[in-house]
């Protein structure tokens, strides 16, 4: 499959070489200590993992980053959600594309479910709208697998409080939005169920790991 920009209404699962699994879930839910763990894992099988995220990911998406989680202004929700594209649109076509073909794992701390959550629902732009725009940003490739961490925001924004920096952007936003955007999540998994892995984040990250991981085996092992 060619991870050129394609039709904006255009969604598939990534078919070709390499697997491609996503982390997604409110801030706060324990997405970075998952991804390493279940790169320990993949690793120590002998596999080729990349381990990336977004925003960011590549230098052009850094400084994106930069822009949309630290900018201390205010940005016009659409000129948010199409920063998020245009870093989405450079990191698939020039790191996750590549590095599939090369038959590579990609592991990714967040992907165009994020930008429906938290642009479409944190937000209050279409959601439709935002899916369609990052789906065309991503030449319409979704991932072989998408992890959801669900936790209540509540919990989640005590495990932030208990790191010693400032919060970003979108964590400063009040308890509602994060309440909207678990919700959009929860919906965006049901509506996909084959290709979202929903998991109880308040369950010991041991315990998550072992979820995700007989989950990714089962993936490995389809792909043949
Ligand atoms: P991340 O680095 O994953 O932060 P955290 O570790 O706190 O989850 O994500 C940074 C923030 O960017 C996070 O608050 C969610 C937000 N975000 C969007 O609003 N839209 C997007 O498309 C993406 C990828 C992230």
């Amino acid at each position: 499959m060619s991870g050129s920009p394609g039709g904006a209404s255009r969604a598939e699962r990534w078919a070709g070489d390499g697997l491609w699994v996503t982390f997604e879930g409110g801030d706060g839910v324990g997405k970075s200590t998952q991804v390493a763990l279940l790169e320990e894992w993949l690793a120590a099988g002998g596999r080729t993992v990349v381990r990336t995220r977004e925003p960011g990911g590549t230098p052009v998406g850094e400084l994106i980053r930069d822009i949309v989680l630290h900018h201390r202004g205010h940005i016009a929700p659409r000129a948010e959600a199409l920063l998020y594209a245009a870093d989405r649109a450079h990191h698939v076509a020039e790191f996750v594309v590549p590095a599939l073909e090369r038959g590579e794992v990609v592991l990714q701390d967040r992907y165009l479910d994020s930008s429906v959550a938290y642009q479409g629902a944190g937000r209050v732009l279409d959601a439709e709208q935002v899916r369609g725009l990052s789906l065309w940003a991503a030449g319409g490739i979704l991932p072989n697998l998408t992890v959801l961490l669900d936790l209540d925001p509540a919990v989640a924004r005590a495990r932030i409080d208990g790191d010693d920096r400032p919060f970003d952007r979108l964590e400063a936003e009040r308890e509602e939005f994060h309440v909207r955007v678990r919700e959009a999540f929860l919906g965006l998994a049901a509506a996909e169920p084959d290709r979202f892995l929903v998991l109880d984040a308040s369950l010991p990250p041991e315990r998550l790991a072992e979820l995700v991981r007989a989950r990714v085996e089962s993936e490995i092992a389809a792909l043949g």
